[in-house]
């Protein structure tokens, strides 16, 4: 079972989009995966479930704050054919009732995920777009690996990325995670432009072979799927979208084993 945060302070990178994609590539191939949404704007449990956020008895909120709620308790399955463990925006105000830096605030999720054992193949993590606070510190103490997206026509992609990353660092010190980078990847490319080009350039030279070899390119079918709260792959499954997510998925597979 390996745990992988997809995280950016920044918003609109595309964390949701592969969050919600990737495990739906990964159910394709027959694994168990669970999604826990860490961002209380709950996009990716809109998405997965189809259901309104707020519809959901159990969330990431209950989850951090009752000792007594198990994680299992909190599993919802979703016509993706992937587990979840939903959110909505009151897990900011259950959260906020913790004490602070209390234990619970950093090791609450990485405690609670000790209940699934070996029941999920990978568990991705939905970071909210934060370099700090009790969620992320969360997801940063739980997970094995982060992968981080950049939108790759933003001549802004790279800004803030040095800061995010001595922020996990400083984290994962602190807590003892093991937590490592597996890759940046590249979203909502078009390498046809110039502006594509360049920022490919910059993030080539800044990461040199951390980028992931899959780029998602930029795709309206991307942006169909997510307005209809479906998978890109349940949408269209010849979509530039799909097929880059798939690929995506199995290079991220194949890191992961290579690394341990
Ligand atoms: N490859 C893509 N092509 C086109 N639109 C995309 C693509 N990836 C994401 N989007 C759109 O960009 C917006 C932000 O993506 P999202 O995954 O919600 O980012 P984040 O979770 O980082 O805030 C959404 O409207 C989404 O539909
Ligand atoms: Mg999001």
């Amino acid at each position: 079972m390996k745990i992988v945060s997809f995280a950016n302070y920044k918003g609109g990178v595309g964390k949701t989009t592969s969050v919600v994609n990737t495990a739906r590539s990964l159910s394709q191939k027959e694994m168990k995966v669970l999604v826990i949404d860490l961002d209380p704007q709950g996009n990716s449990t809109l998405t997965l479930s189809r259901k309104n956020p707020f519809e959901h008895e159990k969330t990431v909120g209950d989850l951090l704050s009752d000792k007594d709620l198990s994680i299992k308790q909190c599993v919802v399955s979703t016509p993706a054919e992937v587990d979840l463990v939903p959110t909505n925006l009151n897990s900011y105000t259950l959260i906020s009732t913790l004490p602070p830096n209390s234990a619970k605030r950093i090791y609450g999720l990485k405690n609670k995920l000790r209940d699934l054992e070996k029941d999920y193949d990978y568990i991705l993590i939905d970071c909210p777009p934060q370099i700090e606070g009790s969620l992320i510190t969360n997801a940063i103490a739980a997970s094995d690996y982060y992968v981080l997206p950049i939108e790759g026509e933003s001549v802004y992609a790279l800004q803030g990325v040095d800061h995010l990353i001595q922020a996990i660092d400083l984290v994962r010190d602190d807590t003892g995670s093991g937590i490592r980078l597996l890759g940046a990847l590249v979203t909502m490319m078009d390498a046809r432009t110039k502006a594509g080009k360049t920022v490919m350039k910059a993030i080539d030279k800044y990461f040199g072979d951390m980028v992931f070899k899959t780029i998602i390119r930029r795709n309206t079918t991307i942006n169909k799927a997510n307005l209809s709260n479906r998978c890109v792959c349940d949408l269209d499954s010849k979509s530039s979208g799909c097929l880059d997510y798939q690929a995506f998925s199995k290079e991220m597979i194949d890191r992961i084993e290579d690394r341990g």
